[in-house]
Order: structure tokens, then sequence, then C-alpha cells
């Protein structure tokens, strides 16, 4: 008899893509897809653990299973990602629902099938965390499964080496691993044959690739290579450390017609007191330098960031100081995070906790701040034509959908189908981060 998987993702692209390549996997040993948990034969949790919520969404919902596990003991619970990856996490989570069979994390979903086969011969449950290795077997291959046309991931890098103190993805994603460029191209390469239109790459600082390798091959010079085809794509990147972001990738962004003018430069914080104590390396006017330098090389260039509020120590002052440099830096949208203590990061042992209510406050008053910025930036979209790259129809609100090159997204009707499509919008509404318009032929 046939059989289904269902996987529910948390957290970053990373781990969306993450997912493709559990889908894969679990093709590859026969399953099928069900996107109803109820009807699947196993549900894969791939998981994050960002900030304390991202870990609660995913505790609430794996315990939402006993009573279908128990009713239907057949089906088979995994999970994996980088909440199992933490220290002491497998065990945690097995104690408190002993109904999970597999437990996996970060350095070992490649072998996901091994442990499907293993559950199936034995009652007890099957939990394999492994410690970082240098180079991930698997990391190299494209095994993914994907559902996101016209739009593709690739991983350039996995790890991360920067330990911003507040930060756990380093200790959940070991050292930067660097693909080699030849087998990233190929990836990109046969994604493009195959008709997708927009490529992601996925890295946790893209500015450091190739850096484990002896820097001999750098990502300026990737982008270079991947933009030597000819037809009509676009290629977009993220993350890009703003302490490693420099001239040449600002000149690879010009050059490279299909590098997508709109650059994630998250940079948490505008008060260079708590930037040093975040240990990211850079000041706020080191950071402002660079966004004028982007935005005389590239002219309208968009850029996004993400902000943090609540760090530990953070004065109203500190506040103040990031509330200055969003306008300065003119963000056409940012993604604004309250500080959450991880265990094992040098932030959550240090003294200067801020309390819930103060972190609340600033947190409303930094989202209105922002908004205030993209509300702007939209009304300046009325009555201008732009090129969006159909991606998905709302079934809701009936209307095709997609994203211009600055990643806001364009909705618009048509009898035909336009997925996978470069259209002309004309925009005749500009609400809150989203445009409507119609078809220009
Ligand atoms: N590698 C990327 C960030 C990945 S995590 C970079 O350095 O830019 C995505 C975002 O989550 C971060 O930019 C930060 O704003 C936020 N974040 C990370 N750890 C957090 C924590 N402990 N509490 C709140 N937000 C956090
Ligand atoms: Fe976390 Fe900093 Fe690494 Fe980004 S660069 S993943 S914020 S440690
Ligand atoms: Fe991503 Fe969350 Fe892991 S943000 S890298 S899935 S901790």
């Amino acid at each position: 008899m046939e059989k289904s998987y269902c996987i529910v993702t948390y957290g970053c692209q990373m781990n969306v893509h993450e997912s493709e390549k559990i889908a894969g996997i679990l093709r590859a040993k026969g399953y099928t897809r069900e996107a109803r948990e109820e009807e699947a034969d196993i549900i894969v949790f791939n998981t994050c653990c960002i900030r304390e919520n991202a870990e609660n969404h995913a505790y609430g919902n794996i315990g939402a299973l006993k009573k279908m596990k128990k009713a239907r003991p057949s089906l088979l619970i995994a999970v994996g990602g980088c909440m199992t990856q933490q220290d002491g996490a497998a065990e945690k989570l097995k104690k408190k629902f002993p109904f999970v069979d597999i437990v996996f994390g970060t350095h070992n979903l490649e072998e996901l099938g091994r442990l499907i086969d293993l559950k199936e011969g034995r009652k007890k449950a099957v939990v394999e965390i492994v410690p970082g290795k240098e180079r991930v077997e698997g990391e190299d291959k494209d095994i993914s499964f994907r559902t996101s046309y016209p739009n593709a991931w690739v991983n350039i890098m996995y790890g991360c080496n920067n330990f911003c103190s507040y930060c756990i993805v380093p200790y959940v994603r070991g050292r930067e691993r660097s693909r080699r460029p030849e087998n990233i191209l190929a990836e990109a390469n046969a994604l493009l044959d195959e008709g997708y239109k927009e490529i992601t790459l996925l890295g946790q600082n893209v500015n450091s690739y190739g850096n484990d390798a002896g820097g001999v091959f750098t990502f300026p010079q990737l982008l270079d290579k991947i933009c030597k085809r000819k037809e009509k794509f676009r290629l977009r990147f993220m993350t890009s450390n703003p302490k490693d972001f420099g001239e040449e990738l600002i000149r690879a962004v010009a050059e490279n017609e299909q590098v997508c003018n709109l650059i994630h430069l998250p940079v948490q914080a505008g008060s260079d007191r708590i930037l040093k104590l975040m240990n990211r390396k850079y000041t706020a006017e080191e950071y402002l330098k660079k966004v004028e330098l982007l935005r005389k090389a590239v002219p309208g260039c968009c850029l996004t960031t993400d902000l943090m509020v609540g760090f530990p120590t953070e004065t109203e002052e500190d506040f103040q100081d990031t509330l200055r440099l969003v306008k300065e830096a003119g963000f056409s949208t940012a993604f604004t995070f309250v500080y959450s203590p991880r265990a094992g990061t040098a932030a959550a042992a240090m003294e200067g906790q801020i309390p819930d209510e103060v972190k609340k406050d600033r947190i409303m008053r930094l989202v209105e701040a922002v908004n205030s910025g993209t509300r702007e930036l939209s009304s300046a979209y009325l009555g201008k034509t732009v090129e969006i790259l159909c991606e998905d129809f709302d079934e809701k609100k009936k209307l095709y959908l997609g994203r211009d090159e600055y990643g806001r997204m364009g909705y618009f009707q048509s009898e035909e189908n336009h997925i996978g499509e470069f259209v002309r919008l004309k925009i005749e509404e500009a609400a809150g981060i989203s445009l409507q318009g119609s078809l220009v032929k």
C-alpha cells in the first residue's frame, strides 16, 4: 500500500529548503505527499530554536499528536532540525513526548531514510543526534523535492562561525562549510534548464563563502558565474552579514542584471554599545556608510533588515539609536524581533536582562516606525508599472500573485495561468506591503 508523508516546517528559508530535502528522501522511499496530518503515515517536524516562541510552537504541535498516535499506532512521528540539535534537547523531547518515534538533528538529515528503516524493525524510539562534522556527506548533492516553482533555493554553505552573542545558530548548525562552486553552478544551471525563474542562494553569512576553502573562490565570483547564463531570471541571496559586506559584492550586484536590487542586510541595533555586546563587529556609522556605497553604486536599490529590541542592558537611549537608524537607512521593510535568551549563548548569561513589559513597549514602537517607512514607499508605487514574477494563485482572493524585483507582493486578476511568467502590472492599489494592479499586455 502507498504510504504518505506530511512535513511541518518552522524557522528560516534554510529550514524550508531542508524540508524539501526531507521530502526528497521520503519520496525515494516510496512515500507520497499529504497535506493533512491526520491522513499521513509519517509526520516530520523540522524545527527551529532561534527564539523561545519558535520552540513553543513546535512543542505545542508535537504534543497535540499524542491522541492521534494513540488512535493510530502505525503513525510514525519524527522530529528533527535545530531544536533537537541543542545540548540535551533530544532527551528532553523524548521525556516530554515518549510517543515520538524518531529524533534526528541538523547534521544527519540525510540519514532519515535509514532511521525510518531502523524504527520499523523495533519498538523503541530511534534517537540519533550527531555532532557537527567537517563536511557532511550528502550536503553536496541535490536531493530536494521542490514545490516552490518558479522559485528555487540553493544552499551555498552551511553553518556559521560568527557567534553573535545572542544567537544559537552556530551551536546547532556547526562551523561554516562551503559547497564547491562547481556543484552550486551545476545545481543552478540544472534549475534554470528546468525553467525555474528565480534562485535564492542560502547561507547564514554568504559573504564568507569560500573562506573555509582558502578564499580562492568568493561569493561575488559565484554570482558572476551564475549570471553568465543569458536567459531572463532573478538571483537573490541571504543572508549577508554587514561586517563582511563590501565593494566587491556591491560591484557584483551592480554589474549582474539578474541579481535583484534588494539586499537583506541585518543590522540588529543602532547603538554601538549594544552592537559591541552583540559581537556584530561593526558600528552604526560603518553600517550606514556601506548602505550609502550600495545606494550610490546601485541606484534604486532596496534594503531590508533584521532588528532586535530588548538585548541585555539596552536602555531607552540605545533603543532611540535603533529608531534613528531605521529612519536614516530607509529600509523598505524589516523583520523585528524581541530578544529571547538562548541557553548556552553568551548573552543569556549577561546581567541586565530586560523586563518583558519594556521589551513589549519597544517592539510596538519599533514596528510602527518600520511600518510608516514601508507605507511611504508603497504609496510611491501607485500608478507605476512594475514587473512581477507570477508565482501562485490565491484561491481565496481569486487572484494571481508574485513579487517584483524588490520583493513587493503584487496581486492581479487573469483568466489565463501566468505562474512562472514575468508579467507587467499597472499598480492601482498600494496598501501596506502588498500591491494590486492590472495586467499590461
Ligand atoms: N545569519 C543571519 C541571521 C539568522 S537568524 C545574520 O547574521 O544576519 C535571523 C534573525 O533572528 C537575526 O538576524 C536576529 O535578528 C534574530 N535572532 C537571532 N537570535 C535571536 C534571539 N536570541 N532573540 C531574538 N531574535 C534573534
Ligand atoms: Fe547567528 Fe550571527 Fe551567525 Fe547570523 S551571523 S547566524 S546572527 S551567529
Ligand atoms: Fe533557521 Fe531557526 Fe535553525 S532560524 S538555522 S531554523 S534555529
